[in-house]
């Protein structure tokens, strides 16, 4: 396994032709490496595309979003069966989802077993609101999302999860106007939510799932984020679009890797 994972969410944007646009720019880019495993993860139209124009000896493949069951009559929605295959991880729980879609913490944990379920790596996503931090829940907030989140794996599926721990004060901050998470502010929720996993499933079950973290991350904050003890990789929103910030991203967790 790869010592860092650095995962691109593109979130709604691109159309198909913008989407291997930005494939082959970021193949000239972005140098492969063994020690740093880079997922692109595109809409669901772009998938194909990106799928037949990427490197994948470089670019792994992952979905933002899967239905809880295999087929039926639930128009607009792409089920995990569907995705076996074509990508590898799938992001889960995402808050943009649990907001806008109303996702809940028995669905995303339904959409974890479904993943792991078809062999995708789930990425669940946690993390406390700005009302929830001002108001001292936050850690039971998180601690509460990884449980339920959970709650449908076995332990010996939990080694092969993400959890990315994605503040939500702190997520498109990247114009300026907000606050970036600080990585003093980081690190304690990473220990927390590995404890939290340790108390689910027993000693050493706390060191198995890879953590990212993820927020605003750009070329210039990015070491201090992956210096942070306990965290795994980076969960990328509005850089991953912008090729140059994205390939200064991957260069620079192959770096951190190999200066330690
Ligand atoms: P930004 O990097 O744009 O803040 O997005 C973070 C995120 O939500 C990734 O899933």
């Amino acid at each position: 396994m790869a010592e860092k994972l650095v995962v691109a969410n593109w979130k709604m944007n691109l159309n198909p032709h913008q989407a291997s646009l930005l494939v082959h720019r970021l193949d000239q880019k972005v140098t492969a490496g063994r020690s740093v495993e880079v997922v692109l993860c595109p809409p669901f139209v772009d998938l194909y595309p990106v799928a037949r124009d990427r490197n994948p000896k470089k670019f792994k493949l992952g979905a933002q979003n899967i239905h809880h069951l295999d087929e039926g009559p639930f128009t607009g929605e792409v089920s995990p069966a569907m995705l076996q295959g074509l990508v590898d991880f799938v992001i889960v729980g995402h808050s943009e989802r649990r907001r806008h879609a109303h996702e809940d913490d028995k669905l995303i944990a339904r959409k974890v077993a479904a993943a792991v379920r078809h062999g995708l790596v789930p990425i669940l996503c946690v993390g406390d609101n700005l009302f929830e931090r001002e108001h001292g829940a936050a850690r039971k907030v998180v601690a509460d999302q990884v449980t339920a989140g959970l709650s449908l794996l076995t332990a010996a599926e939990i080694k092969d999860t993400v959890i990315a721990y994605e503040p939500v004060w702190a997520i498109s901050q990247g114009d300026g106007r907000g606050s970036y998470a600080k990585p003093h502010e980081v690190e304690p929720m990473v220990t927390h939510i590995r404890q939290t996993v340790e108390e689910l499933y027993g000693e050493g079950a706390g060191g198995e799932p890879r953590v990212l973290y993820g927020g605003s991350v750009n070329p210039d904050n990015v070491t201090a984020y992956l210096e942070i003890a306990g965290v795994d990789g980076l969960l990328v929103g509005g850089a991953s679009l912008n090729y140059e910030q994205f390939a200064a991203i991957v260069a620079a967790a192959q770096a951190a890797v190999h200066s330690k």
